[in-house]
């Protein structure tokens, strides 16, 4: 019996959440899930997005499924999803992207992974304005020989694990030479580790390009936090959107899965939210525990749902009436064909 804590969050967050939990409780593992409370929900309830039950519960159970939290733009708290990556030490951000059948997109081959350093760099929280008038503002990023090389050799670990055959290393090292070049000259000697795999580096901008022209050149991707945040969201696009793209939080002692998107507040309440990501962030859950078939089985369910389209909610069926547990339970009905 696993127990997880699970963090329904925000906006879309608990009808996703609870899909998940459905599809997860339907493979058959035996999980018991210790539910907490962050975000905007947490404020309403303790005045704090980030209560100390709900860090204890972290810290205790070591693995959590989280539901996306809003946190406002600009103003008023910082991430909480930020605070958890710092507060475990959560240093790899995984993001597999992979073309599904019944998915209108571009392009049909694509099996990208992208290792994201998760707690450094810009997303650090040091930033202030620098002037009384708050004329300008200045946001410092740090990027360690020690942070560098964590995530760089977990890209390279999965790699081999996966027998995937390229690593791609992204980075700005032609302007930023020393936060961009510190992390270019440490995975490259990381790379030296590994001869048995293609490696190259690409500076950010051409990547960009590179990903929409022709993304099927790409296996595995390894780069700092804010490339990373928004080449991975770029690759969920290329195959269909957000609605299917799962993430994983790894850090030495904890794990915390969730979908890539956020809480969507556009269609919050209104029974419209895809579950599929964060059911396939709850197969990699699985997949972190060693649950290797039950994980299976989830990602070939999703799959089978969606190429098969009868119940799928509008984001991939504009004429679609389904919602989001109706697709979970198509979801769960086809576990048994998975
Ligand atoms: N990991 C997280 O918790 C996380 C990640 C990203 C954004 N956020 C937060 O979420 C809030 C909203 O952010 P945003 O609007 O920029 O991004 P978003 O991902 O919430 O939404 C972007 C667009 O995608 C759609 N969308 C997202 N998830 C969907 C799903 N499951 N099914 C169907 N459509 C879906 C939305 O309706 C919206 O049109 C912000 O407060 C942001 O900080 C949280």
């Amino acid at each position: 019996m696993y127990t997880i804590t699970l963090i329904p969050g925000d906006g879309i967050g608990p009808d996703i959440a609870t899909a998940a939990r459905r599809v997860v409780e339907a493979t058959g593992v035996s999980v018991q899930w210790d539910l907490q409370e962050a975000g905007m929900a947490a404020i309403e309830k303790y005045k704090d997005p980030l209560p100390p039950q709900t860090l204890e519960s972290i810290a205790r159970n070591k693995i959590a499924l989280k539901g996306p939290l809003t946190t406002p733009v600009g103003t008023g708290f910082r991430s909480v999803n930020v605070a958890l990556r710092k507060e475990f030490d959560l240093y790899i951000n995984l993001r597999p992207a992979k073309s599904m059948e019944g998915v209108k997109s571009v392009f049909k081959d694509i099996d990208v992974v992208v290792f994201r350093e998760n707690t450094e760099e810009f997303y650090s929280g040091i930033e202030h304005y620098i002037d009384a008038r708050k004329s300008a503002a200045e946001t410092i990023g740090v990027v360690t020989r020690t942070g560098s090389e964590r995530i760089v050799r977990a890209a390279f670990e999965y790699a081999r694990k996966h027998k995937r055959n390229k690593v791609t290393i992204v980075h700005k090292a032609n302007i930023m030479k020393f936060t961009g070049g510190l992390f270019l000259e440490v995975a490259r000697k990381v790379a030296q580790e590994y001869p048995e795999i293609q490696c190259n580096d690409k500076i950010i901008d051409n990547m960009a390009m590179q990903l929409v022209v022709n993304p099927a050149q790409f296996d595995v991707i390894v780069t700092t936090n804010l490339f990373g945040d928004i080449l991975s969201d770029l690759c969920s696009g290329l195959v269909g959107g957000l609605g299917l793209a799962p993430g994983a939080n790894i850090g030495y002692d904890a794990a915390i899965f969730e979908a890539v998107h956020g809480s969507a507040p556009d269609i919050a309440g209104k029974n419209l939210a895809n579950p599929s990501a964060i059911i396939l962030a709850a197969g990699m859950m699985l997949d972190h525990l060693g649950e290797v078939k039950a994980a299976t089985k989830i990602r070939n369910a999703v799959t089978a749902v969606v190429r098969d389209g009868k119940h799928v909610t509008r984001d991939l069926n504009p004429a679609s009436t389904v919602g989001t547990l109706e697709m979970a339970d198509a979801i769960v009905r086809s576990l048994e064909h998975a």
